[in-house]
């Protein structure tokens, strides 16, 4: 067993994310795990504590997640230092909100360009600290900056203390795809060559990038969703079973994985920017961001050679979903003379907003005619998932559990899959905002396709 950690740092605590995830994550730690040690805000505005505890109640309650037991256990663990990350009495003050603390979690919620800086800060914590540190997404610019980045991380903290967060990991869904398929004898079978046509996964946000202007035009879609989240589910759906008892199994099939994708070409890749992106606040008026992408990958290995794999991300589409779609082969002889719709087999796995794993088969229609029809099974169905990645995450970092964190060898294989095509200056093709995305998408999946589009989630009851 693992010691818990013993206080809990967040860095960015006036920030967007500890606005929009943490103060919910340390709400549902604190009343379903019993959290129960010393939170640090670190931020520098200059504010007070009763600032912070404002911010976070404002934060649960527009969140409508707002408990009134459990937020005043919360704030009544909440500490706060106001400071720079590079003036080293904010580290001192630290120290002293730290009290007899030997273990404390250190969550960087800050852009990965003051990681070095903070971890630097925090190696003056004092001997006899085994501190852990949390790191978002993205991880580095590209390879070189992430491996530079572990270097950096690596002078100060041992990497089974670091934990790189991508929260789709922390995903129920996410973690059904390796259940279902692990768990269950028939698909493995046929989780190959031989029986799959192609895979797709579709990442679809309704909303364009609201007020995160500054942040998304340093980013893009690349960076933002596809080398992190896109990357991880395709693993996990692409990987072999995990083998031996070594708590690091699926780790290790991951990164095998990833090692056999094949670097993105950029002739594979289409690049969209919504209609009106360039004038959100914060995005430069002639940006070449890409809003959206599509890509067509191979895996190079025995199982999945030859297998296209499409996946597209983008924002101002005309929904909000994200959904995998596995397309079977044709038996090898059409036995009835009929006319068989595209992906008519196959396996959905809807991971949001909604939770959908289906199979569609084709059974025959009753009648005279040996005609058929398209029909799903469906194996589970839920109106969302149950707990918040965030909570997970950030509770299994706090007892030292890594398996659900980006591990340094699996990042560097994400960013040399999409490495090549990071410095594409050319302007991306325009789309309009509620279509889904540039035409040259569809050209891209040609006759492997259409691209199957997610529908709305059903009405609730
Ligand atoms: C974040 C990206 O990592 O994931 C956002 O920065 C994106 O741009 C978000 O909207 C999507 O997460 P989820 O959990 O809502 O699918």
């Amino acid at each position: 067993m693992r010691p818990v950690s013993d206080a809990l740092v967040f860095f960015g605590a006036t920030g967007d994310l500890a606005y929009k995830q943490i103060f919910p994550s340390l709400q549902g730690l604190v009343r379903d795990e019993g959290l129960d040690v010393p939170i640090i805000g670190v931020a520098k505005a200059g504010w007070s504590l009763d600032q912070l505890k404002a911010r976070a109640k404002d934060s649960l309650s527009s969140h409508g997640c707002l408990d009134a037991k459990a937020f005043a256990k919360l704030t009544s663990l909440l500490r706060y230092v106001d400071g720079d990350y590079n003036d080293p009495s904010t580290y001192v003050r630290l120290r002293q909100e730290l009290g007899d603390a030997k273990r404390p979690l250190h969550y960087l919620a800050i852009p990965p360009s003051l990681f070095g800086t903070v971890a630097e800060g925090l190696a003056t914590l004092g001997a006899g600290m085994d501190a852990r540190l949390v790191v978002e997404k993205p991880f580095g610019r590209d390879r070189e900056s992430a491996r530079q980045l572990d270097r950096i991380l690596n002078r100060f903290f041992p990497e089974e203390n670091i934990f790189r967060i991508d929260h789709y990991l922390g995903k129920e869904p996410v973690q059904n795809i390796l259940y279902t398929r692990f768990s269950n004898a028939m698909f493995e079978p046929i989780w190959n060559r031989i029986y799959i046509n192609s895979i797709q996964i579709t990442m679809a946000e309704k909303f364009g990038v609201q007020d995160r202007g500054k942040f998304y035009d340093e980013t893009g879609a690349i960076r933002d969703v596809f080398q992190n989240h896109m990357l991880q589910v395709l693993a996990s759906l692409t990987m072999d079973p995990p083998t031996g008892e070594e708590c690091d199994a699926i780790r290790e099939q991951k990164a095998a994985l990833l090692k056999a994708v094949r670097p993105l070409d950029a002739a594979h890749v289409v690049r969209g920017q919504y209609a009106g992106y360039q004038s959100v606040p914060g995005v430069k008026s002639d940006s070449t961001i890409e809003t959206f992408v599509a890509a067509k990958l191979f895996i190079d290995s025995w199982r999945w050679a030859g297998v296209p794999i499409f996946i597209r991300a983008g924002k101002a589409l005309p929904l909000t979903a994200t959904e995998i779609m596995v397309d079977f082969k044709r038996p090898p002889r059409e036995s009835f003379a009929e006319f068989i719709p595209p992906a008519s087999g196959h396996m959905r796995i809807r991971i949001s907003p909604d939770v959908t794993i289906a199979l569609g088969l084709r059974v025959k229609h009753p009648g005279e005619g040996m005609q058929g029809q398209d029909v799903e099974l469906i194996l589970t169905e839920q109106e969302s998932a149950f707990m918040p990645p965030y909570q997970r995450l950030l509770g299994d970092a706090m007892h030292g559990i890594g398996d659900l964190f980006g591990r340094q060898d699996i990042v560097d294989a994400q960013w040399r899959i999409v490495d090549s095509v990071l410095n594409e200056n050319a302007p991306p093709i325009a789309y309009a905002q509620g279509s889904w995305g540039p035409k040259e998408a569809s050209q891209l999946i040609g006759t492997d396709g259409p691209w199957h589009n997610p529908l709305p989630a059903a009405p609730g009851p």
